[in-house]
């Protein structure tokens, strides 16, 4: 066994953490937290820990926040105010460890070393440590953890454990801790627990499997309890311990559903097949994720860390096989936002899955179609037609969003982000569209993505409300900046608005002549006729932007620039966000702003900036941006990237990617999977320039000058392309599919059948000449 605890030995794909420290281990179980879309584990250590129950904690800390989830599994717990949230899941990794009747316990006796790696190559948590107990034991311990890539329901825990003394006598414990915490169990056999929701009635389903050999030697276990397993023998000094354990875990969504048969079959198939081939299919699935989806960048080793971590988180939230569920802000390593799916996955990753993983992006997408009769409740409930997508979502597309929290002051503050912060809907239409065009999935596109641009599209005509000025105006609204409160004719809403109500003509056309029937099935369901389709047109024309033609400026929201200026470099500084050093009304009367709002629009409607306005409006908002959230910079390090300002972009990635990479206790709800995603899109979408919404692939590189190339590969319209980036040359290689059309630099060139195509880039002067000329 020892061979398979051992890293990955190639440098850069491996994240070491020593030691133990209360401060950032919460930090570091979301760090190095497991993932394969369907359950979610957070890297606590599984030995040596005491229980953990719920409790009401606020001057002591737990040592550790041992989690495990699963996708959509959510239920309404007893909080005020009451929020769906993700229920936690029996946490199957925990051994106990006892000698000579004394449990090991971490925090008694030495912690002589203690090691966890994230072998990100192979998808496992690695622990090593070594343990001195009171009675002067020592034991060290291997171990090896992961959530299969390669069959979703199944999880696998390896542990190697040696002792240095002859005849203790040895109990090893290994337990399905806070089974069924928050859940009823409807059923507890040997091998097999399930527990039900109170309130959603889902039931989940966990079996699990245990053994431990000597020396080769299986010994038998002792099964008190279901879902529970001892081992007991006298140790000989050196003699090595090999227990393994599997846990196989399914879902339903309805009582009346049975998940246990499930749960059942995918442990049977996983106990014959053996831990050795569920790790080596494990890491066949994560070899060919990481083949598809891999960058390299020579020239920028940390960077390079980052983007790599970026890609293994991603990889680690998105189950293809499930579009039922979406994205949680923290994924599927923390508690924070319990669960709840923002516009973060739209806007923030569904670039890199419809890039490299298009059947994950489907699957999210799918979560959103499956939830429009949600989205349609919230438009109706808010006076309203169309789709109004809720701005926190979790299970059945109804608004989540927790209405107060309490403040520092522990006193309660309004929060109007899930009344006011109506851009998610354009925000999936986007996103719906972008996935579209670039995976040319017509059957998506025909018999669900039309329809959400149609249903978002409608629900803007009907809040882009005609005034006595002549135009129509999106009043009592949030932005991005979520700063500013209840503003008016917010630049980013209106403008992504006005292109949602555009690309939904534009999509009906294409339903239209190419599937006339199903256009006017379509139609009549949603009962959408001319006249509804003039009102668009009308809304198209006359929307307010915010745009003064005569600078190239947009106003962040009507009165933006009338607030107060504020210089926001003079707060760089401070540990804690701005609008809490200022407070909430300095904050809202000054032109501070949380996070990329008119500059998000830049990156995604670039053709709304004509001539020189993307520079403009980059310039003017960015120095007024105090990035109060988490997927700020990467937004920033996109437009950047796209602007030319190379250095600019690169220290944005590093403040992304130092979010998590960085021992921040901030991370400790779980990993900022958005700012992960943000960081994939300032280096492929940003640096590479490639554009998904073209009519051909696009490149537009702007290499840094430290780095000497970039690779990558994404997929376009069923294709596989790999593409190179290097200073004054781009390769293209058509891997996989027909030959195909690429625009690099603005050239148009043919890519034929597993070829390459070297293109020369123009050097900065002579493109610049290039521009001039056209
Ligand atoms: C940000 C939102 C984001 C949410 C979840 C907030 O702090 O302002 O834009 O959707 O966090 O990540």
């Amino acid at each position: 066994m020892l061979e398979v605890l051992q890293p990955t030995e190639e440098p850069g794909w491996v994240l070491a953490h020593e030691g133990y420290s209360v401060l950032t281990e919460s930090a570091v179980e979301s760090r190095f937290a497991l993932g394969n879309g369907f359950l979610g584990m957070r890297a606590s250590r599984s030995t040596g820990r005491g229980p953990t129950w719920a409790s009401w904690l606020s001057y002591i800390r737990w040592a550790s926040w041992p989690r495990c989830y699963v996708a959509g599994l959510f239920d309404m717990p007893n909080t005020e105010p009451p929020v769906p949230a993700l229920v936690p899941v029996a946490d199957w990794s925990r051994v106990r460890l006892i000698l000579d009747g004394e449990p090991l316990v971490a925090r008694e006796g030495v912690m002589l070393y203690g090691m966890r790696r994230l072998d990100m190559r192979r998808g496992v948590l690695l622990s090593e440590w070594t343990h001195r107990t009171p009675a002067g034991i020592t034991a060290t311990g291997h171990e090896l953890r992961l959530l299969s890539l390669a069959d979703r329901a199944v999880g696998l825990q390896l542990q190697r454990i040696v002792l240095d003394r002859d005849g203790i006598e040895v109990r090893l414990e290994a337990s399905f801790g806070l089974a069924g915490l928050g859940m009823e169990p409807v059923r507890l056999e040997n091998d097999l627990g399930a527990w039900r929701t109170e309130g959603t009635g889902k039931v989940v389903a966990m079996a699990g499997a245990a053994s431990l050999c000597l020396d080769d030697a299986s010994i038998n276990p002792e099964r008190p309890f279901p879902l529970r397993w001892i081992f007991r023998w006298p140790s000989k000094a050196g003699q090595v311990a090999e227990f393994s354990r599997l846990v196989a875990v399914a879902r339903a969504d309805r009582s009346a559903e049975d998940p246990a048969p499930r749960a059942t079959a995918a442990l049977e198939r996983s106990t014959s097949a053996g831990w050795r081939a569920i790790l080596e299919r494990h890491e066949v699935a994560w070899d060919v994720n990481w083949s598809a989806s891999g960058i390299r960048i020579e020239g920028d080793d940390d960077l390079q860390r980052a983007l790599r971590f970026a890609v293994y988180h991603l990889t680690s939230a998105a189950n293809p096989d499930d579009d039922r569920v979406s994205i949680g802000a923290r994924g599927l390593t923390g508690d924070a936002y319990f669960g709840h799916v923002f516009w973060d996955t739209e806007t923030y990753l569904l670039p890199f899955y419809t890039a490299v993983w298009p059947d994950a992006a489907r699957s999210l997408l799918m979560y959103r179609y499956h939830t429009l009769s949600g989205a349609r409740a919230k438009a109706e409930l808010c006076g309203y037609r169309g789709a109004l997508y809720p701005w926190e979502s979790a299970d059945t597309g109804e608004e989540t969003t927790p209405e107060t929290v309490l403040g520092p002051d522990g006193k309660p503050i309004e929060i109007l982000t899930g009344k006011m912060e109506h851009h998610i809907s354009a925000d999936v239409a986007y996103a719906v569209w972008q996935y579209w065009r670039a995976t040319g999935d017509d059957e998506f596109f025909r018999d669900a993505g039309a329809e959400i641009l149609l249903e978002t599209a409608r629900f803007w005509a009907s809040r882009a409300v005609a005034e006595a000025d002549g135009r129509r105006h999106i009043r009592k609204v949030i932005g991005p900046d979520e700063y500013h409160e209840n503003v008016d004719d917010n630049a980013f809403t209106n403008v992504m608005a006005r292109w949602n109500i555009a690309c939904a003509l534009r999509a009906l056309d294409l339903v239209r002549q190419r599937w006339p029937e199903h256009a006017s099935a379509l139609q009549d369901r949603l009962a959408l006729d001319d006249r509804e389709l003039d009102d668009w047109r009308d809304a198209i024309a006359r929307i307010v932007t915010g745009l003064d033609t005569a600078t190239g400026l947009y106003e962040q929201f009507a009165g933006f620039h009338a607030l107060r200026q504020l210089n926001v470099a003079d707060y760089a500084d401070h540990a804690l966000p701005i609008d809490v050093v200022i407070g909430r009304e300095q904050t809202q009367g000054s032109q501070v702003i949380k996070q990329a709002d008119v500059v998000a629009l830049i990156a995604l409607l670039p053709e709304a900036f004509p001539e020189h306005g993307a520079t403009i409006n980059f310039r003017h908002y960015e120095p007024r941006c105090a990035h109060g959230s988490s997927l700020s910079a990467a937004m920033h390090a996109r437009v950047a990237a796209r602007l030319g300002d190379a250095d600019m972009a690169l220290r944005y990635m590093r403040e992304t990617a130092s979010l998590d990479l960085d021992p921040d206790p901030n991370s400790a709800g779980g990993i900022r999977i958005a700012g992960l995603g943000g960081l994939w899109q300032a280096a492929i979408l940003g640096i590479a320039g490639l554009n998904l919404m073209g009519e051909t692939l696009e490149l537009d590189p702007k290499l840094p000058l430290s780095w000497r190339r970039l690779s990558f590969k994404v997929r376009w319209q069923g294709r596989s392309v790999g593409l190179s980036v290097a200073a004054d040359v781009v390769e293209a290689t058509l891997i996989d599919g027909d030959p195909m059309d690429i625009t690099v630099a603005g050239l148009t060139r043919n890519l034929e059948a597993r070829s390459s195509l070297r293109v020369d880039l123009p050097s900065e002067a002579f493109r610049g000449v290039a521009e001039v000329c056209a």
